[in-house]
């Protein structure tokens, strides 16, 4: 069973923050996989690369959201990616060293931080986006 299953309860309604986020629930399913079944340390730093990756990928890509919004909440919403992104390369970094090894709790705290994020700070930030764009569309069609 895959620990992150996807619910459209997660929905933020903006499809490259969507698409995104699936995409890191299937990374993520992919570690726990590997976990599971004991593969060696060597492939879970891959796989921990790659989602140290991706995570930078989407977090820049809403920065560059809130920063073209002008988005009210881009400071702390920015400080919890950073925050998240440090502990992501911090477990890389042990995993490829050898002194730590992914545990469930690690796959949990991620889960957690994730859930709690895509359905907090990022449906504000959808939905701050999308009535920026009917507002625009609205002053647009005024004569
Ligand atoms: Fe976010
Ligand atoms: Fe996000």
């Amino acid at each position: 069973m895959s620990l992150m299953r996807w619910n459209d309860e997660y929905l933020t309604f903006n499809q490259v923050i969507d698409e995104q986020h699936q995409r890191l629930f299937e990374i993520i399913n992919g570690i726990y996989d590997m976990m599971r079944v004991g593969r060696g340390n060597e492939s879970i730093a891959y796989a921990l690369t790659e989602l140290t990756e991706f995570t930078r990928f989407h977090f820049a890509t809403e920065e560059k959201f809130m920063l073209d919004a002008e988005f009210p909440g881009t400071d702390n919403h920015s400080s919890e990616h950073a925050r998240l992104l440090d502990e992501i390369r911090e477990l890389r970094h042990r995993v490829i060293d050898g002194s730590a090894v992914v545990t469930m709790n690690e796959m949990s705290f991620l889960k957690d931080w994730l859930l709690t994020h895509f359905t907090g700070p990022d449906k504000g930030l959808a939905t701050h986006l999308r009535r920026q764009a009917e507002a625009a569309i609205e002053n647009a069609a005024k004569p």
